[in-house]
């Protein structure tokens, strides 16, 4: 072993035991998705480096420090996706599907970070990303917030909270800059060196650093939301009432300025305390101008990225409910005689009844030791098919979850036996 290759650091395997939490999280996205009219968008796994360097801003840490870029062999720089927003973006305007309409799209997969790894935060990490075009709102930033508290409602997952803010325009945002730059330039002894470098380049995002030598000033420091031009004051307003029509509990935060350029108005993050201090689950926001930024027509947009691997840990910990996925049924054979009419059978049951999981025994071996195997897949039922049950067109079933003996039926009727016992659907014929 002291030679096998290990996974590079920061990207994990998803095993076997854990897949069925990603499957009911994919599968509980997709419906809700489908609720709301969100389409699937699939998208390259690499862009152009400038895509990035655009949308998500220079002086970001994304861009600055954790982007995965390289040469390709034509000599030009590309970049593994951080994020899913920019290709989308720049996928819509490729294909002219922000012509004169809207689109609600919906997207997932891997997004490459070089962080410094810890729990729930990877390298390879996971976003199911939702993105909204061409509407102005609020209306829409309530629909999008009710619908990932509809997702996690449908997925189980409690003691979320949602927090909110309003970045305002990108000129109300401007004046406020100036405001806060004098500010912490009062208080300069306080900031860390990391804060003194973003004052220069990107003064908000001070407000939301961790370090709690600098809590004090930070909390003292003027509002954004003290700072916001007509509109978008209104705009947030609509949306805090529009969630509180809807029962939808949420709080506000000025110290949410997000990681990423690309933002104006309603920002949000979905937090727990569960996970430690990589505590976002889903955040997002409002990006009115970024269409325009990457050479589209003016389109407001709005969406939100959800981390699966944060998610899918709130699962594990809350022993959310699960789709199920194991074998039902193992079907087991004896003897040479039975090995090609096991395999039939098993064809035969799939076929009358699509949603059965059925195992069929591979590998030979004793009555016992296909039983073992049985039992350890899981499966409610054992079929055994031996010698003398091919020769009378019979099969045994035994129940492997209580106590009932193993009973002979005709194969006949093994379909029907299944479907009731295991409360499955036979497919409606000639359809
Ligand atoms: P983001 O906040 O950078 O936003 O990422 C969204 C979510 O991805 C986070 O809330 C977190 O759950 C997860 N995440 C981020 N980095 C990591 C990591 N290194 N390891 C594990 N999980 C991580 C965006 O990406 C925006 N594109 C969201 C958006 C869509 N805004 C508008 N539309």
């Amino acid at each position: 072993m002291a030679n096998a290759f290990q996974a590079i650091r920061g990207m994990n395997d998803i095993l076997p035991d854990n897949s069925p939490r990603w499957q009911t999280l994919q599968q509980a996205l997709a419906e809700v998705c489908a609720a709301y009219g969100y389409s699937e968008i699939r998208l390259p796994l690499v862009e152009r480096t400038e895509l990035f360097k655009r949308s998500i801003g220079e002086v970001t840490d994304i861009i600055e420090k954790e982007m995965y870029t390289f040469e390709d062999r034509g000599g030009e720089s590309i970049s593994l996706r951080p994020e899913g927003t920019a290709g989308c973006v720049r996928a819509a305007i490729q294909h002219g599907l922000l012509h004169n309409q809207t689109q609600r799209l919906w997207y997932g997969g891997p997004m490459f970070r070089y962080e410094r790894p810890q729990k729930g935060r990877y390298r390879q990490f996971h976003q199911y990303g939702v993105e909204a075009f061409g509407l102005t709102g609020p209306d829409i930033d309530i629909e999008l917030l009710l619908m990932s508290a509809r997702l996690w409602r449908r997925l189980g997952i409690k003691k979320l909270r949602l927090q909110i803010n309003s970045l305002g325009t990108s000129e109300s945002r401007a004046d406020y800059r100036r405001l806060l730059v004098e500010y912490f330039r009062g208080h300069m002894g306080v900031l860390d060196d990391d804060s003194q470098r973003r004052l220069e380049t990107n003064p908000l995002r001070i407000l939301d650093s961790k370090n709690p030598d600098m809590a004090e000033v930070i909390a003292a420091a003027p509002s954004l939301l003290d700072h916001l031009d007509k509109e978008s004051d209104a705009h947030f307003k609509a949306v805090c009432d529009g969630l509180k029509a809807a029962g939808q509990k949420f709080s506000i935060n000025p110290r949410i300025v997000r990681g990423l350029d690309y933002y104006s108005r309603t920002v949000f993050e979905w937090t727990t305390d569960q996970l430690g201090a990589q505590d976002a689950v889903c955040s997002g926001g409002r990006y009115d101008d970024l269409v325009t930024q990457l050479g589209g027509k003016p389109t407001p947009a709005i969406g939100f990225a959800m981390g699966v691997e944060r998610l899918v840990a709130l699962m594990e910990m809350q022993e959310t409910v699960l789709a199920p996925c194991g074998p039902q049924v193992y079907l087991a054979h004896l003897g040479d005689e039975a090995a090609q009419p096991a395999l039939l059978l098993a064809e035969q049951l799939r076929d009358a009844l699509p949603d059965l999981r059925l195992v069929l025994h591979a590998g030979g071996g004793s009555f016992k030791s296909q039983m073992k195997k049985a039992d350890r897949s899981g499966a409610d039922f054992a079929l055994v098919l031996g010698e003398q049950e091919v020769a009378n067109g019979s099969v045994q079933l035994k129940p492997l979850r209580n106590a009932v003996e193993q009973y002979e039926i005709r194969q006949v009727d093994v379909v029907a036996e299944l479907a009731s016992q295991l409360a499955l659907q036979p497919p409606i014929q000639g359809v």
